[in-house]
């Protein structure tokens, strides 16, 4: 929790009503501890996506297909690559695109993302939510498929508040914590990019690509 928790459950009341499969898949995440993205998170990211109207998104880490869905519901007319190394969560994430009724439009890749994608792939949008400590490399792998004025997301980026008060951090998050920190340094630092941090749920970077030698 990086801010009030107080604000955060108010947030949480101001999301829009969703389907009854996305309510049914929190439920699940959180009865059984898999991560998936915060609410309030979900809803920026859905608001930024209909903003921008990608026509091909690209997602690392698709667990059991939560954020897929809101992203199949925020680009109707986009298709979308998700990246997921879990066999018992591909097979879930699976079955909940068929109830969707978007499984036409997603392309689950299964196996590790760090192994990457033919040169043909080209997307306006990628959002990364996958292992924290690769965002780097997610990010240099897959940033060369994403079209000019393109879109990236990146969850977790203020890992429950520990970037901010590292001494807080037990010795096993320690690297963690300082590879995020990092990363979101790299991201600021990047030519090819301009981040905003929003502290929503666990913290959105979001970014634009812009061409080299153009603002
Ligand atoms: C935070 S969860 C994704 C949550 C999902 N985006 C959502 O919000 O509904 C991260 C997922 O990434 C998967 N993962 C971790 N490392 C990966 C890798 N190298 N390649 C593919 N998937 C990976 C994990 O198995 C896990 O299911």
């Amino acid at each position: 929790m990086i801010t009030n928790p107080r604000i955060e459950a108010y947030l949480a009341t101001l999301v829009p009503q969703r389907s009854e499969l996305l309510s049914r898949l929190e439920e699940e995440a959180a009865k059984e501890g898999i991560p998936i993205i915060q609410l309030a998170s979900a809803q920026v990211m859905r608001m930024l996506v209909k903003l921008h109207k990608p026509k091909a998104i690209l997602e690392i880490g698709t667990a059991i297909g939560y954020s897929t869905i809101w992203l199949a519901e925020a680009a109707p007319e986009a298709r979308i690559v998700t990246m997921e190394l879990d066999a018992e969560r591909i097979s879930r994430a699976r079955n909940n695109f068929a109830e969707a009724g978007v499984a036409e439009r997603i392309e689950l890749i299964e196996g590790d993302a760090g192994r990457g994608l033919a040169k043909h792939y080209q997307f306006d949008c990628l959002f990364i939510d996958a292992a924290k400590g690769q965002y780097r490399a997610f990010l240099d792998l897959y940033l060369p498929h994403v079209r000019d004025g393109g879109l990236i997301i990146s969850d977790n980026v203020l890992f429950r508040g520990l970037v901010t008060d590292p001494e807080a951090a037990s010795k096993r998050q320690r690297p963690l914590v300082d590879k995020i920190d990092r990363y979101n340094r790299y991201l600021l630092e990047h030519p090819e990019l301009e981040t905003s941090f929003i502290p929503v749920g666990d913290g959105l970077a979001v970014s634009h690509k812009r061409s080299l030698g153009r603002s």
